[in-house]
C-alpha cells in the first residue's frame, strides 16, 4: 500500500517568493489564538489556508484579524485535556471547514513544581493538556487523513527536551513524550502519504512565559547564541516549510529547532567581542592597525 506523493515543482510568485502550495487548504491549530500558535496561524493565512483555532476560550479578535488576511477562520471552543472535547473539536472543524489538511498540535501549559512539591493535580494537568491531547487529536485527524490519503501533522515541542531545568519535571516529560509520539506517528502514517514533524521552539515571550522576567531572562538571553528571545511570528515560516508538501515532500519524523541556537548550550567562556574577533575578516595589508 506504499504511496508516492505526486510532487509538483515549486512555483515562484512575483517578487521571487516560493509558493508553498498551501492555498485553499484547511488547518486546525490548537492554541491558535495566542503566542506561537497565532504566529503559525498568521503565516498560514498569508499562504491562503482556511483556519480553525481551538482553545478553551476562543478569541474573536484573533479570528477577526485572520479573516482580514482573506481566509475563512473559525474559533472552536475545546479543552484539549479532555478526550471527549478533542473528538468534538475535530468533528466541529470538519463540519465547518469541510475537511482538515493540516493539524498543528500546539496548545500546552506549564505548571512547574520542584520535585518535593510535585502533586498529582499539576502532574495530571500537564500530561493531559500537553501530551494526551496530542494523542487524542492525532488519532482523530489521522482517521480522517488516512481515509483521504493526504495530510500533514505538526507537533510543537520545546527545547525543555534538551535543556533540563529545575522544576520542569512534568513539562519536560510531556514534551519528550511528544517527540516519541511524533516519531511513531511518522512511521505509521507514511504509507498514506501523511507526514508528521515537530518544531522545537526555544524561548518566546508569550502568555505562558510572561512571568519569566528580570535577571533570569537576561541570563537566559546570554545562553542563546543569537542573544535574544524569539518573536512568535518567527515560528510561522518554519511551520509553513514543514507543513508544505511542496517545500518538504521528503521530510517526515523530523524535529526543527527554532530557538536562536539555544539547544547548543555553549559554555559561557567567551564574550561576544572575543567571539567576533575570532572570525573577524583579516585586515587588508597596509590598513591602519594591521600587524603585517
Ligand atoms: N513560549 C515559549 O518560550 C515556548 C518555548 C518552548 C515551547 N513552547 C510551546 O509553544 C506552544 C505554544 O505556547 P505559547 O508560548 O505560545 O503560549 P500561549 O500564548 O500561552 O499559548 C498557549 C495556548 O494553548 C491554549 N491552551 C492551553 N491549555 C489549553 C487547553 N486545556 N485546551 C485548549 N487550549 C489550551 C491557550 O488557550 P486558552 O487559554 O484560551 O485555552 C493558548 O492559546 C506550547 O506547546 C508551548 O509548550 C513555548
Amino acid at each position: 500500500m506504499s504511496r508516492i506523493m505526486s510532487i509538483e515543482p515549486a512555483r515562484v510568485r512575483p517578487g521571487g517568493v516560493v509558493d508553498a502550495g498551501l492555498r485553499g487548504k484547511t488547518a486546525l491549530i490548537t492554541g491558535g489564538a495566542s503566542g506561537i500558535g497565532l504566529g503559525i496561524a498568521r503565516a498560514l493565512a498569508r499562504e491562503g489556508v482556511d483556519l480553525a483555532l481551538a482553545s478553551r476560550a476562543p478569541d474573536p479578535v484573533a479570528v477577526e484579524d485572520l479573516r482580514r488576511l482573506g481566509v475563512r477562520t473559525i474559533g472552536v471552543a475545546a479543552d484539549v485535556s479532555r478526550e471527549d472535547q478533542v473528538v468534538q473539536m475535530v468533528r466541529e472543524t470538519i463540519d465547518e471547514l469541510g475537511h482538515i489538511d493540516l493539524y498543528i498540535n500546539n496548545a500546552a501549559w506549564a505548571w512547574h513544581r520542584p520535585i518535593t512539591r510535585l502533586d498529582a493535580e499539576s502532574w495530571a494537568r500537564t500530561i493531559d493538556t500537553n501530551l494526551s491531547a496530542c494523542a487524542w487529536g492525532s488519532r482523530e485527524v489521522a482517521r480522517h487523513m488516512v481515509a483521504r490519503r493526504s495530510g500533514s501533522i505538526l507537533i510543537i515541542g520545546s527545547t525543555a527536551m534538551v535543556t533540563p531545568l529545575y522544576s520542569e519535571t512534568a513539562y519536560r516529560v510531556s514534551k519528550t513524550g511528544l517527540m516519541a509520539m511524533m516519531e511513531v506517528l511518522a512511521l505509521e502514517l507514511a504509507p498514506f502519504g501523511i507526514r508528521v514533524n515537530m518544531i522545537v521552539p526555544g524561548h518566546f515571550v508569550t502568555r505562558m512565559t510572561a512571568g519569566f522576567t528580570g535577571q533570569p531572562l537576561e541570563i537566559l538571553k546570554r545562553q542563546i547564541p543569537l542573544r535574544r528571545t524569539g518573536q512568535p511570528d518567527e515560528v510561522g515560516p518554519a511551520a509553513v516549510l514543514l507543513l508544505s508538501d511542496t517545500l518538504s515532500p521528503y521530510t517526515t519524523g523530523a524535529a526543527l529547532m527554532v530557538d536562536g541556537g539555544l539547544h547548543l548550550h555553549p559554555l559561557p567562556i567567551y564574550s561576544d567581542d572575543e567571539i567576533v574577533a575570532m572570525n573577524a575578516p583579516p585586515r587588508a595589508p597596509g590598513e591602519a592597525g594591521t600587524d603585517d
